[in-house]
């Protein structure tokens, strides 16, 4: 492991941290993760608590920061303040501290910015916001933005979009494993559309994109968009389960709300294959992975 340019992944223990510090590490770098609980904090693992008074100091090796780490739960964002302070101020202040240090920094945003009304929005595209959790990523973005440019710090941003991830753990799955063991049907929504990708591509692709430290807006996206049914069908497919443990049903009928419906969930990613060589995940290369 190289020590010199060193990795800092802020929410090392999330799903997309997980994968990223494994991808960084895989490729022989040194990152660190950070972790905001003190009693498993180590030589690999630094203390960072977005809600701390406490400024942040980078280890002195590191030269570049991924922001993973927010508050990601859609219910929490509507109702908590923390919540919007957590990713609207104390986030932009952390990058703005990083910056400062001299590092790159990765700031991870979502498709949900875009609305979920335009087929693959480009990487430069407007935004539409309608959740709180996507206005909250929005005004962030535009804060870490102004940041940069009032820091003189442009070339050393890059803010990355991501539809939505999957590891096998990940719900519904192991919900579906198990009825599908057991020789039960399961009932996926065909009025929810995603784009998914898996938590391996994920963290190979942001590997990828630290490596090559490219600045401003980048996606990662799944190469379809597919219906919960589609996927379900595509995934009992795979692994040998008949159509008929698959009973379509959907969100409406099931009385669920669902605060983001988008009708498209992919992000264009032109700019970024352009870039990074980084082209969307194809369905197929997500199950077997899930698998
Ligand atoms: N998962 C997806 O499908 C998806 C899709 C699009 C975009 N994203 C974005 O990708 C990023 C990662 O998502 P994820 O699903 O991997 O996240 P996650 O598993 O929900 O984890 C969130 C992380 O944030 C950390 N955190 C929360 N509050 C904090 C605070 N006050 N100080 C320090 N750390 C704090 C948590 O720390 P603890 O471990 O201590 O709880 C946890 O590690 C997020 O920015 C999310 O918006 C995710």
């Amino acid at each position: 492991m190289s020590k010199e340019k060193s990795f800092l992944v802020v929410g090392g223990d999330s799903l997309v941290g997980g994968g990223l510090l494994r991808a960084l590490r895989r490729r022989g770098h040194f990152a660190y993760a950070s972790t905001r609980r003190l009693e498993t904090v180590d030589d690999q693992r630094v203390y960072l608590d977005f809600e701390s008074d406490e400024p942040f100091q980078a280890p002195t090796d590191v030269d570049y920061a991924f922001i993973i780490a927010a508050a990601t739960n859609y219910d929490r964002c509507e109702k908590d303040p923390l919540a919007y302070k957590i990713n609207v101020e104390l986030i932009p202040r952390l990058i703005e501290s990083l910056l400062g240090q001299g590092l790159f920094v990765t700031f991870i945003s979502t498709n949900s910015v875009f609305g979920g009304e335009r087929p693959w929005p480009h990487e430069d595209d407007p935004h539409a916001p309608g959740i709180a959790y996507a206005l909250q990523k929005d005004k962030a973005e535009d804060a870490v933005r102004t940041i940069a440019r009032e820091g003189g710090a442009e070339q050393r941003l890059n803010i990355v979009r991501l539809t939505k991830i999957l590891d096998s753990h990940t719900s519904p799955l192991p919900a579906w494993f198990d009825s599908w063991k057991r020789g039960e049907a399961v009932h996926p929504f065909s009025d929810l559309i995603f784009a998914p990708m898996s938590v391996q591509f994920v963290g190979e692709a942001l590997a990828t994109i630290g490596e090559k430290r490219i600045p401003g807006n980048l996606h990662l996206s799944g190469a379809e968009n597919v219906s919960y049914v589609d996927f379900a069908s595509a995934l009992a497919s795979k692994m040998g389960v008949g159509p008929n443990l698959i009973e379509p049903t959907t969100a409406t009928a099931k009385g669920i709300h669902i605060a983001f419906k988008p009708s498209y969930s992919g992000l264009g990613m032109e700019r970024t294959t352009q870039l990074s060589g980084v082209k969307p995940q194809p369905l197929s290369a997500v199950i077997d992975d899930l698998l």
